[in-house]
């Protein structure tokens, strides 16, 4: 047990990550990984879009960047430099979508946790291959331009949030994790 992944695992901050191509071989098996996940139903509510390369310095500069600006017109020039370079800071991003349908018994809710899913086990699939990676979903998760941009429905449908893969630079440092007297009943 205690050489057990999932009790050592932890992310990497994006901005600690360093930004080179995730391989081929190992993107596959992080998207195969992500969407083995339980779906009640088995309808897919959910979807996957993958961001690598030119499209990356595309979305910072034609949705995050202009998104800012349109939002913050007197922003700080340091600070728009940052949102010019949000997705760069990786060598991948994948961005999962929360896709619900209408749906006579499946609630809305369990739709949504099982895009949660995707979004766990691309990340912790990522990490497994010795990846930096970090589930982030910042402002520009929130934003439509953004949703509509990755092929989203505004309004119905939502975004779980960006998976950055990148490569690492050092061990994070291990922060405070919960103690389990503190979240778990024994009944
Ligand atoms: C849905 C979701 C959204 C998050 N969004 C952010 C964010 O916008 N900014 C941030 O600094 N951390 C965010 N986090 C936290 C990071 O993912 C952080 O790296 C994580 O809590 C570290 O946990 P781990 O080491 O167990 O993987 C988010 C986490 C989740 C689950």
């Amino acid at each position: 047990m205690s050489n057990n992944f999932y009790l050592k695992r932890s992310s990497v901050l994006a901005r600690k990550m360093s930004p080179q191509p995730i391989r081929e071989n190992d993107l596959n098996q992080i998207i195969q990984a992500g969407i083995r996940v339980p779906d009640h139903g088995a309808l897919n509510f959910w979807k996957l879009v993958i961001i690598q390369g030119e499209q990356l310095g595309k979305i910072d500069k034609e949705i995050i960047l202009n998104e800012y600006i349109k939002k913050n017109p007197n922003s700080d020039k340091n600070f728009q430099e940052i949102e010019s370079k949000r997705l760069q800071r990786a060598g991948a991003v994948i961005a999962v979508l929360s896709t619900p349908v209408d749906h006579p018994s499946i609630p809305l809710w369990e739709m949504q946790l099982s895009s949660g899913a995707v979004c766990m086990n691309l990340l912790s699939c990522a990490q497994s291959l010795g990846y930096a990676a970090q589930w982030l979903t910042e402002w520009y998760s929130y934003n439509d331009k953004m949703l509509a941009y990755l092929g989203g429905r505004v309004r119905i449908d939502k975004i779980s949030g960006f998976i950055y893969i990148g490569h690492k630079i050092e061990e994070p440092n291990e922060r405070k994790r919960p103690n389990p007297v503190d979240v778990v009943n024994y009944l």
